[in-house]
């Protein structure tokens, strides 16, 4: 099972080093052999867990459970040993790939430590007193948080019945104060995908002086892809709009901190006034094997949806309610409140998370939680304790 394959990176290395030595490990690093042992090392059927050693079944944080491109792992420990240079031409490359990739010209691409700093960096170059952002609610909290803090203010819209975003109530908030408006797509952490046409007549309904914030993170492991639902299509035609990529999700590279923002050079100007660089030398390597494989990406989009649909399948056994979801997680409502069962879950060794939910006044969405979609076997887990906690075996 792959849950006991789990083993931390230091077991990995004293595991090289015993199987070495550890002289041998430094000797063999010396003549340049220690990147072709790691690339052996790296095709075992392993995946390192995180260096903290916490062994609960980590289903909190949407983090990508089957891992990343083994080709774009193969480059990354090709060129470790670069690690102490700066990155000077690897960020060049990586935007040629990234405008290929969306359809848009080189200029039209920022590229980020995951896409978490595009959202910061929007927040601060728009975020003051006296306006505001239009988001859904319950949404995703980064840019709005951020927002609020450079002295913005939120206004948030409940979304619909579906749990999906109301646009029509998004455009009728937006008032003469608003900056922004946020749309996260599909929504975290309810996970519903708007339907694209309603999403393209809602992105040219804005008033032109507003800008609108799509936030795709979660975009390629929707059941039809990127392509079909992409507000970066739009970039060209509708200036006042940026689209925020990341390789966390999909690409499963939420460590490794790759992402870039999409936009017209013009709007992408005003963030770069709070521009904290690029990815790394090691990231820009990895973003752009990444990239390249799209094979890869497209068999974590059909693991996801596997999983995806067997975990409501239980649900719907086991009559738990849940919204739609299209992304790496399933927001659900169960009997508890979702502090209560995150606790009762976490003493059980499975994290979850329940999401604040700022802008509901009501108590209607005490009752849910979120968990990600990891492999079969950890959902598994994930099932069999929660049905525990809940009284249904
Ligand atoms: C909706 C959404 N946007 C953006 C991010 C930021 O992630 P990253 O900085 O790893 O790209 C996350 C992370 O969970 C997210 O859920």
């Amino acid at each position: 099972m792959r849950l006991c394959m789990r083993i931390a990176e230091q077991d990995v290395r004293m595991t090289l080093s015993s199987l070495l030595g550890s002289h041998h490990t430094t000797t063999l690093r010396r003549r340049g052999v220690a990147a072709a042992a790691l690339l052996a090392l790296a095709s075992w059927p392993l995946v390192a867990a995180p260096t903290s050693g916490d062994p609960s079944v980590r289903l909190s944080s949407n983090e990508n459970a089957f891992g990343f491109s083994p080709k774009a792992k193969a480059r990354l420990l090709e060129v470790i040993d670069s690690g102490n240079y700066y990155n000077h031409n690897e960020t060049g490359e990586l935007i040629k790939l990234c405008a290929k990739h969306e359809g848009v010209p080189e200029d039209y691409i920022l590229p980020t430590p995951g896409s978490g700093p595009v959202l910061l960096m929007t927040a601060a170059a728009y975020g003051k007193p006296g306006v505001n952002v239009v988001t859904a609610a319950p949404g995703y909290p980064q840019l709005t948080s951020a927002f609020e803090k450079h002295g913005g203010s939120v206004k948030y819209v409940r979304v619909n019945a579906q749990y999906g975003q109301d646009f029509k109530a998004m455009l009728a908030a937006i008032d003469d104060k608003t900056a922004i408006v946020y749309v996260c797509n599909p929504n975290n952490p309810t996970g519903v995908l708007a339907d694209p046409d309603e999403l393209r007549r809602f992105i040219f309904a804005v008033p032109k002086d507003i800008l609108v914030f799509v936030d795709e993170a979660y975009l390629e492991l929707s059941d039809k892809g990127l392509a079909a639902n992409t507000a970066s299509a739009f970039v060209k035609a509708r200036k006042n709009l940026i689209v925020s990529r990341t390789f966390s999700k999909g690409y499963g590279m939420a460590g490794l901190r790759v992402g870039y923002g999409i936009g017209h050079p013009e709007v992408l100007e005003k963030l770069k006034a709070f521009y904290m660089g690029p990815p790394s030398y090691l990231a820009s390597v990895a973003g752009q094997e990444a990239i390249k494989d799209q094979g890869f990406l497209e068999e974590n989009r059909k693991k996801y949806r596997e999983v995806r649909d067997y975990v409501c399948k239980e649900f719907d056994r086991m009559g738990i309610q849940y919204a739609s979801p299209q992304g790496a997680f399933i927001y659900f409502k169960t009997k508890v409140k979702g502090t209560e069962l995150v606790d009762k879950m976490k003493q059980s060794g499975v994290l979850i998370t329940r999401f604040r939910t700022p802008g509901i006044t009501d108590d209607s969405f005490d009752e849910w939680s979120r968990v990600s979609i990891a492999t079969k076997e950890e959902m598994d887990v994930f099932l069999g304790e929660l049905a525990k906690v809940l009284g249904k075996t």
